[in-house]
């Protein structure tokens, strides 16, 4: 894995002023990645009708990834889940993987990190065995991992949803091919200490995507 990922980031290593490293995430990055979501998507972020399918669920084992600076603090972080991206004419469910939140730390942008975060990200998926990663995101930034939105259009989130930031990507060919439906979180749950309580208030979902 370190050295997929190392290779990854020589790989844009040019463009780059800040020395990082990929890495998984681990257990005591939670509150660094939660402050930089905060600041990097503002309060608003836990409304997303992506939240529906990671609400108390654990990320797709392997697929939890941060960018870290060279004193090892977190910079960046993306995440993928389990999900079923709805069913074949045939009857056959469609397993898949739905990618978010990707975020910098905006001190940190435009210098190629969530870029080589990204193709971390699908590298692994790719080596872990899935077939297809959707989002919902900007097209404009998206498309050049080789997202579309032709790959979901026989899709839906569960909830509100902009049709043109629902975007797929096929990792092995032909994987999305008739599927159609809702998409459902099919990772594992997590444990809640106490039944029935969520760790943060619920609010009204929004379309925005991540
Ligand atoms: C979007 C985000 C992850 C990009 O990370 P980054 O490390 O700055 O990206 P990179 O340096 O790899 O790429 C920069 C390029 O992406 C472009 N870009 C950044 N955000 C974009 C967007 N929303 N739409 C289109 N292009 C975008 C930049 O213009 C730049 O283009 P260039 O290479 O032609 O100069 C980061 O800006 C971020 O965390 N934003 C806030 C959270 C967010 O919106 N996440 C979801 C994205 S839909």
């Amino acid at each position: 894995m370190a050295a997929v990922l190392d290779s990854v980031r020589a790989l844009f290593a040019p463009k780059i002023d800040t020395a990082f490293l990929i890495d998984r995430e681990n257990p005591g990055d939670v509150l660094a990645r939660e402050r930089l979501l905060d600041a990097a998507m503002g309060p608003n972020r836990r409304r997303k009708s992506s939240e529906t399918i990671r609400r108390h669920r654990v990320p797709a084992e392997g697929l939890a990834l941060v960018a870290r600076d060279a004193s090892g603090h977190v910079i960046a972080t993306v995440r993928l889940w389990n999900i079923q991206a709805g069913i074949t004419p045939a009857g056959r469910a469609v397993p898949a993987l739905l990618l978010g939140p990707l975020a910098v730390d905006p001190a940190h942008e435009g210098q190629g990190i969530g870029g080589a975060l990204m193709r971390a990200a699908i590298l692994e998926a790719k080596k872990s065995g899935h077939g297809a990663i959707l989002l919902v995101g900007d097209p404009d930034y998206y498309e050049r991992f080789g997202f579309s939105a032709l790959k979901a259009k026989t899709l839906m989130m569960p909830g509100p949803f902009e049709r043109h930031r629902f975007l797929g990507l096929e990792l092995t060919e032909g994987w999305l091919k008739g599927a159609a439906g809702v998409i459902v979180p099919t990772g594992r749950r997590l444990s809640c200490p106490s039944e029935g309580t969520t760790p943060w208030p619920q609010a009204p979902r929004t379309s925005a995507g991540y």
